[in-house]
């Protein structure tokens, strides 16, 4: 079996949410991504045309079209049959499997020179068994950017104040704990959403364990080129003010 009992509220949450998920990335990513981690994502991978690139938790595919038409040989995974479905409707070329990040069971070993995982580690329930099935499939020398919501900002807990001086977080978790978290609906979803949380701490020491360098690591945040881009001064004071994400570029070594 691909999903233990404990990962199948997170697959029927994930099924549920497809439809609207692809609402809310649509074909260029959402504000968030487009405004704030994009432009880090794109650093932090390089040049990927003719490279073998892993969508890991691929979503709908948005991140793997644009990949695809860079240039990269892509496979999308998502552990969501659903999502699945969507994205490979979209696009027929891309090579997609309905698959768990922390088995990686339809891949092989040594095979990938990249590895994007774009918002997804806070959705896995097992990060640790996660980095090591992608260490297992990059090849030595070969890279991950993995793209996380900010573990110190929770944005389903933010509020924001009308003159958008002052902004809470409604912390009512011990930070250190690892946990799993129920959050209500936000934006057009009608789902609670399911999420892990995990220090920072946590994450790190899960690179190291699976054998990842850590090469990079960014706080995404808008730059000035893009303020035009912010619909409304709230988003554009949101996106100055405070990180959504944090991003990390990890390369597995060539000594395996
Ligand atoms: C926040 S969405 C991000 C999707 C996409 N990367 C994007 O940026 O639009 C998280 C995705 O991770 C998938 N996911 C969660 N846990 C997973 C796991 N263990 N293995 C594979 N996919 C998983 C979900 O089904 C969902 O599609």
């Amino acid at each position: 079996m691909m999903h233990t009992d404990r990962n199948d509220d997170v697959v029927d949450f994930w099924n549920r949410v497809a439809g609207d998920w692809d609402i809310q990335v649509g074909e260029e990513g959402d504000n968030n991504r487009q405004l704030n981690s994009d432009p880090v994502l794109w650093r932090f991978a390089g040049i990927v045309k003719g490279l073998k690139v892993l969508d890991a938790g691929c979503g709908t595919g948005y991140l793997s079209r644009k990949l695809h038409r860079k240039g990269a040989i892509v496979t999308g995974i998502d552990i969501s049959y659903k999502m699945i479905e969507i994205a490979q409707k979209k696009s027929p070329s891309i090579t997609y499997h309905v698959d768990s990040c922390s088995t990686l069971a339809r891949l092989e070993d040594n095979y990938f020179d990249l590895i994007i995982a774009n918002y997804v580690l806070m959705d896995t329930p097992d990060l640790e068994a996660t980095m090591k099935a992608f260490n297992r499939v990059l090849r030595p020398g070969g890279a991950a950017v993995v793209i996380f919501s900010h573990p110190c900002f929770p944005q389903g807990r933010a509020t924001v104040s009308e003159d958008r001086d002052t902004i809470s977080y409604n912390w009512d978790f011990p930070y250190f704990d690892k946990c799993k978290r129920v959050d209500p609906p936000w934006g057009h979803f009608k789902s609670d959403f399911i999420w892990f949380h995990r220090s920072l701490s946590d994450y790190w020491k899960a690179f190291k364990q699976a054998g990842f360098t850590v090469d990079d690591m960014e706080e995404p945040r808008i730059t000035r080129d893009r303020y035009h881009q912010a619909g409304t001064a709230k988003l554009l004071n949101n996106s100055k003010t405070r990180p959504y994400s944090i991003a990390f570029r990890l390369t597995k070594s060539t000594h395996t």
